[in-house]
């Protein structure tokens, strides 16, 4: 074993020419059985500049590797006592270092062994100094270059996600510039959205970005806790305030106290708690149930529903005092189907998660699997879509999420019965009609197209208009002629 201590040369061990200086030249492990060839490479790569560590056989070599986790490459010979060089190269497939093989036993089919067994390179011995410095070069560049690659999409991703939360549609993108741009204001906002569709996660962003992020934030499911215990939970109580009561409880509002408070599913808060809630969110004091004072509090409120808050408010189901005083920030997630431009990015990313929680070496979908997974209109929206994919990551049996590997509905839908949004695509020329106009079937396609990608597109008109490959002002004519205005 051997660690440089001298300073390495900066000069090119062939040429004589001046190396250019690298910082950061990866570790390499040297595993030969021959002390007077470990001497010669470590010569070599001192004079380059790589720090190296050496090993006398395959075993060594494992646990130094355990020993020096920097270690991005392995140069080894392949005949050696214990461990061999190709057994090794086996041991090694998992760990994502480069193996570049030596031999002096040098046949081809051994080369060819080797390489097919995921070796990066093979040098046959006596090599040449330069032999090694190119093929280390050829590495680095290539670690470089996938380095380069990995931040270039993480910085483009950067502007896709907050948080975790993912989308490029131009919807998506409005919620995040939402979210960016009132996280750090004290303000109440409300998320809502179908189930699924992200609300705690952007509840999650905005407490991350706002002040209070090293406060805490917590969150309580108004529909899961019945409502005698929701008011305690909220507000707390004092000692003996009910029966049961046996010592004071802080409330919710007291433990958020200096941070956020999620109040998921608030459209199943009962009435009368939503008046007390309103009193908390204008006066910023609560009163524990039982107690003669009100304590102040400092919490920012975030509410989030799955249901259409204003026509409960408009039906009497939700207060409507309480719906303005949430609605000042109001930000409206639409469901999946109306954002199909998120899916094959969700994909991506999802897959790519899945398969580092499952450690699976599956990356993307087949264009099969992907057109199948834009069409569908996932009722469960983006959490849908995540189980749908960590299942297919577990069924993949290639490099790709294929096809065969997603949910059987999810394959089948469409098949038998159109879904309700191409209906009208399908049944735009009826199978018994003695009319072939083509004008007038032409125009009824033409209707349903249009219906077609307003509805996929959430009624966003620039983007339909694109779709359909036509431009706006035909799209905006086009829409009024038809009666397609409530579309
Ligand atoms: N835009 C998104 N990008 C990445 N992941 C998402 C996105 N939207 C939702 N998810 C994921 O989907 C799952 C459901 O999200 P979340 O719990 O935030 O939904 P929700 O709107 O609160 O649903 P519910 O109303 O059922 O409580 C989570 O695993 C979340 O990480
Ligand atoms: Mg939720």
């Amino acid at each position: 074993m051997h660690d440089p201590t001298e300073t390495p040369s900066l000069a090119d061990p062939v040429t004589g020419d001046p190396v250019r200086p690298v910082s950061g030249l990866p570790r390499v492990l040297v595993v030969d059985d021959e002390a007077s060839l470990r001497h010669l490479l470590r010569v070599i790569l001192e004079r380059l500049g790589y720090p190296l560590v050496e090993a006398g056989d395959g075993e060594e070599a494992l646990a130094l590797l355990d020993a020096h986790p920097d270690v991005r490459i392995v140069l080894s010979d392949v005949r050696m006592p214990r461990l061999s060089g190709l057994d090794l190269l086996r041991r090694l497939r998992e760990r994502g270092v480069f193996v570049v093989m030596m031999s002096a036993y040098a046949s081809t089919d051994l080369a060819v062994e080797a390489l097919r067994e995921g070796a990066y390179d093979f040098i046959s011995k006596p090599f040449r100094a330069d032999e090694i410095r190119a093929c280390l070069q050829r590495i680095v560049e290539r670690e470089q270059l996938a380095e380069e690659n990995r931040k270039l999409r993480a910085r483009v991703r950067e502007q896709e996600e907050i948080d975790g939360f993912i989308g490029r549609s131009a919807a998506a993108r409005e919620v995040m510039a939402v979210i960016e741009r009132v996280a750090s204001y004290p303000s109440t906002v409300l998320l809502t959205g179908e189930s699924g569709t992200g609300k705690e996660l952007l509840a999650h962003a905005l407490h991350r970005r706002s002040p209070r992020a090293d406060r805490p934030l917590v969150a309580v499911n108004c529909a899961a806790i019945p409502e005698n215990l929701l008011e305690s939970e909220l507000f707390g109580h004092e000692r003996g305030a009910f029966t049961g009561a046996n010592r004071a409880h802080a409330g919710l509002f007291e433990q958020a106290d200096g941070g956020t408070l999620l109040l998921d599913e608030i459209g199943d808060m009962p009435l009368v708690l939503q008046a007390k809630l309103l009193r908390v969110l204008e006066d910023g004091r609560v009163r524990r149930i039982g107690a003669s004072r009100d304590l102040p509090v400092d919490v920012r409120v975030v509410a989030a529903t799955a249901r259409d808050l204003a026509e409960d408010a408009e039906r009497g189901r939700f207060r409507r005092d309480l719906y303005f005083r949430l609605n000042v920030v109001h930000v409206r997630i639409p469901p999946l189907r109306e954002r199909v431009d998120d899916i094959p990015l969700l994909t991506e990313v999802l897959i790519e998660r899945a398969a580092n929680r499952l450690g699976r070496d599956v990356r993307g979908a087949s264009p099969e699997a992907m057109r199948c997974l834009v069409e569908f209109p996932w009722p469960g929206n983006v959490r849908q879509l995540e189980n749908a994919l960590e299942r297919a990551v577990l069924m993949a049996s290639g490099p790709r999420v294929e096809l065969n590997d997603l949910p059987a509905e999810l394959r089948h839908h469409g098949d038998a019965d159109a879904s309700p949004s191409t209906d009208g695509l399908l049944h735009a020329v009826p199978a018994d009609t003695s009319d072939l106009s083509i004008k007038r079937h032409g125009a009824e396609l033409e209707r349903a197209l249009i219906r077609e990608a307003l509805v996929r597109t959430g009624g966003n008109r620039s983007q339909a208009a694109r779709l359909l490959d036509i431009s706006y002002k035909a799209l905006v004519y086009k829409v009024r002629n038809y009666g397609l205005e409530e579309s």
